[in-house]
């Protein structure tokens, strides 16, 4: 049997890391999807391909490159990963979660996780941000579960907080100062890859979700896990199923994450310097 990336794998990935670039990295950043334009940004880039990196996954999904980019942004030290593996694409819950442990291992404090969503709650309107004040977990996998290292950190997490909460203070103050449209609410995660039937989005309204999509959960676990600070941002690419009269599709999501990587690079450009 294929052995799963555990804690020497990633202290290998992070020592790799280290070894290409003198600096340490301060700030994390997962794009989700079509926001890959955000990565023109990092400055002084070294960009490694994530085959380059010892037990690093590859990413498969349309508009997900693969690629890990070192530098400055706003003068800060930050990580980028471009391109992410999701679960519906059939890796592992410990697959989906390597490269944001390995960028916490090679020094990140704080994770910003980014993720395409479709909107639920009636502020949550498409080239909208929504930043996350909680989540609900129906993705029916846990990267935490399964036998426990210590190394990573406790075994039963306490996620009161998930969501820093001045961190979020922050990205709202800068998405104010550069007019971005956003709203605060809680991302409810799914296995997908379907997007959802009208009924389930009426049922997840109830229970309070306020935006959904198929990733993040799984990233935000882990960096909480090991005592990184979380940011996570969905930028809004469609109104969830059933709430428009428009079919969904992949192409709309890639589209509207042009208009959005052009808004998160606003976003960040202003609150990287207070962070
Ligand atoms: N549902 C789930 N995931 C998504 C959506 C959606 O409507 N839009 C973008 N990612």
């Amino acid at each position: 049997m294929k052995r799963l990336p555990g804690y020497p794998e990633a202290l290998k990935a992070a020592k790799y890391l280290r070894s290409r670039w003198r600096e340490r990295p301060r700030v994390g950043i997962v794009l989700g999807s079509g926001l890959g334009d955000v990565v023109n940004q990092v400055q002084r880039a070294i960009r490694i391909p994530f085959r380059s990196i010892p037990s690093f996954p590859r990413p498969s999904v349309k508009g997900h490159s693969g690629m890990l980019h070192l530098g400055t942004w706003a003068q800060k030290p930050v990580a980028l990963l471009e391109g992410r593996m999701h679960l519906y694409e059939g890796y592992t819950p410990a697959e989906v979660v390597f490269p944001a442990r390995v960028l916490i291992l090679a020094g990140v404090e704080i994770l910003i996780v980014t993720c395409a969503a479709g909107g639920i709650a009636p502020q949550a309107s498409p080239a909208s941000f929504m930043f996350f004040s909680d989540h609900l977990n129906f993705q029916g996998a846990n990267p935490l579960a399964g036998a426990h290292d210590a190394r990573w950190g406790e075994r039963f997490v306490d996620l009161s907080q998930a969501y820093d909460p001045e961190l979020r203070l922050k990205a709202g103050k800068a998405a104010r100062a550069q007019g971005l449209k956003f709203s605060e609410g809680v991302y409810v995660g799914l296995l997908g890859p379907n997007y959802e039937t009208p009924a389930e989005i009426r049922a997840l309204q109830q229970l309070g979700a306020g935006a959904v999509g198929m990733s993040t959960v799984p990233e935000v676990l882990a960096a909480r896990q090991m005592g990184a600070r979380v940011l996570a941002i969905a930028t809004i690419s469609n109104r969830a199923a059933g709430l428009s009269q428009r079919p969904l599709s992949h192409e709309e999501v890639l589209e509207a994450g042009k208009i959005s990587g052009r808004n998160l690079v606003k976003l960040f450009g202003a609150l990287l310097p207070v962070i």
